[in-house]
């Protein structure tokens, strides 16, 4: 628990409005008492979240998601509630000390371990035997600024890490850090002999290394921590934790394939870059994407493979509604290189200039093509037409129609002959179909969804209410009458403080949020809910009884418990 008052965090949330918070993240529009906009947690491109500015919530009607100011923000930018909670108090003006922020709320037994690897390997860096590799980042015009900003360090001798962490931890939970390995001559280092550079979960958590050779020739350049309970690849983003406010600011983010691009993008103060961890771009990753900012820029290495990397990038983007723009660089040269080679000041000019993504395609389908052969032509027409399919946006379809009729010298009806007319199928909702009907599980849902807006219900279920089964409801329905005991009132957004965003039971609301969407209730419906709640009840103690009967030897025994079975069944 944190050390501010529920009522400081109440004040700092009516500090401000949540209308424009949220339209500062996403565009809102007005309809009735509630501003509309496209919900940023789930794939969409219909404005199906809704923002009360009365209620000071926000609810979204297609995925569930549902909370306040702060649970918004904590979602969105991925950080927990106390930086979420600064953060407001910041743009209210309200005065609040909060302390250094707790990095992780859940800050496992692997991320001590990899915050001890950490401090080890950057001393290592600043040791005798750590010249070598402090030389050869100088000479890659890598300065101790960025050393110390990017955490970078060094791993020595076989065996040293291992050592210090066997002792100071459980054995098997090092084991799973990824970081040793274990044979019959016992711990063993799996880096060794490589500049350690860490890779940081959404948080900013050190959770993995990617180790580059530095003194010796070696079949692999970089060598990775394996995936791990902390480390999943596809989940991550290199340098998202440091780029995100700022590319929030630019309304930019600029996409690069390697870290070493990114730290030196940073150098010369580009500091909007992330970088995919060396494998193709996950949906999930996408996604994360697309909420940075606006503007995404993708800017892989000048190299064939970075070509390659650009257009399945682009096209994993496009698949969840987002048009990045592009820029390639000359030579085949990596954006280290080139800000290198060529200064900041003509990376710059990359920025503010890139290439459509439309524009790429066409040049990256023409490429290794003999475009005077008819054969070759064809190829490149229907690739082409392949790619428009793709494109939702008719005017960018229409004026790539045209270039590409020019430019081949070929009737627009053909290829328009070729498009496909049906509109492409609609994906279906993932989180609509799994809704349950369970009657059980639609009264105890209900009676939640009507207790978080009423207190008569609150009542209702205090007095008539002993047990709910589900245990999610049952925990959630507990603190709603927790809270109304202690403060006498009950609204969505003062609770979901009282909770501090409770990720679970959060996600509780959510999923009740996808079942119920009416405001107003009858007295006599809520009794209907309770009455099949008290009806699951019965038939479970008469189940319970039953067996019990079962295992009773004793005639006397058995006879006192049917009784009991009948009078259940007739209250039934
Ligand atoms: P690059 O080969 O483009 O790396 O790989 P780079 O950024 O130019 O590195 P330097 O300049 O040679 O030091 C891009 C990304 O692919 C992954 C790494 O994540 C790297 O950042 N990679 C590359 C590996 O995982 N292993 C390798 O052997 C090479
Ligand atoms: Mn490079």
């Amino acid at each position: 628990m944190n050390t501010l008052t529920q009522e400081k965090i109440s004040e700092i949330r009516n500090s401000v409005n949540i209308v424009d918070i949220i339209s500062s993240y996403i565009p809102l529009t007005p309809k009735g008492k509630n501003f509309f906009g496209v919900c940023p947690f789930h794939d969409d491109t219909n404005p199906s979240m809704s923002v009360s500015p009365a209620k000071q919530i926000y609810k979204c009607f297609s995925c569930g998601a549902t909370g306040n100011v702060f649970k918004f923000i904590m979602d969105y930018e991925n950080i927990p509630f106390l930086e979420a909670v600064k953060k407001v108090a910041d743009i209210g003006g309200v005065s609040v000390n909060i302390g250094k922020i707790k990095k992780k709320q859940n800050h496992t037994e692997l991320h001590k371990i990899y915050d001890l690897s950490l401090k080890f390997y950057i001393n290592n860096l600043n040791t005798k035997n750590g010249k070598e590799a402090k030389e050869y980042l100088k000479g890659r015009n890598i300065n101790e600024d960025i050393i110390k900003e990017f955490q970078i360090g060094l791993a020595l001798k076989q065996g040293a890490l291992s050592k210090i962490l066997t002792t100071k931890f459980d054995p098997n939970e090092v084991l799973k850090s990824g970081l040793v390995g274990q044979n019959e001559r016992g711990y063993y280092d799996l880096f060794y002999d490589r500049i350690m550079f860490p890779l940081y979960d959404l948080e900013g958590n050190p959770v993995a290394y990617s180790g580059r050779i530095y003194n010796k020739v070696d079949t692999s350049k970089y060598f990775n921590t394996r995936e791990t309970e902390i480390f999943k690849k596809g989940n991550l983003i290199y340098n998202y934790h440091r780029a995100k406010d700022i590319a929030r600011k630019k309304n930019q983010i600029i996409v690069m394939e390697g870290f070493m691009d990114v730290i030196r993008a940073y150098t010369v103060g580009i500091q909007n870059t992330i970088a995919m961890m060396g494998t193709a771009v996950t949906e999930t990753q996408a996604q994360l994407i697309k909420r940075m900012a606006k503007e995404i820029i993708l800017c892989f290495d000048g190299d064939e493979a970075g070509a390659k990397a650009t257009m399945s990038c682009a096209n994993e983007l496009i698949k969840i509604g987002v048009t990045p723009k592009i820029i390639r660089l000359e030579e085949n040269l990596d954006p280290d290189e080139y800000i290198q080679k060529y200064g900041k000041d003509a990376f710059q000019r990359k920025i503010d200039n890139p290439i459509s993504v439309m524009d790429f395609k066409l040049s990256y389908l023409k490429q290794g093509k003999d475009l005077t052969s008819p054969v070759d032509q064809a190829k490149y027409i229907s690739e082409i037409i392949n790619e428009l399919n793709n494109i939702e946006d008719d005017i960018l379809k229409d004026l790539t129609i045209k270039k590409i009729t020019s430019e081949m010298n070929i009737d627009e009806d053909l290829i328009r002959k070729h498009l496909e007319k049906k509109p492409k199928p609609q994906k279906p909702k993932k989180t609509e179909n799994k809704i349950t009907t369970d009657k059980y599980d639609l009264a105890e849902s209900a009676l939640i969804y009507y207790m978080l807006k009423s207190p008569e219900v609150i009542t209702m279920y205090n007095n008539k209410v002993t047990y709910i089964p589900n245990k999610e409801y049952r925990q959630l329905a507990r603190e709603i009458s927790n809270f109304y005991k202690k403060f006498g009132f009950i609204n969505e957004a003062d609770f979901i403080d009282y909770i501090e965003c409770d990720e679970e039971l959060m996600n509780t609301i959510s999923n009740i949020n996808k079942k119920h969407t009416k405001d107003t209730y009858t007295n006599s419906e809520i009794e209907d809910y309770i009455s099949v709640i008290k009806d699951y009840n019965v038939k479970e103690e008469i189940k319970r009884l039953t067996n019990k009967m079962k295992n009773l030897t004793d005639p006397l025994d058995k006879a006192k418990i049917a009784e009991e079975i009948v009078s259940l069944k007739k209250g039934v």
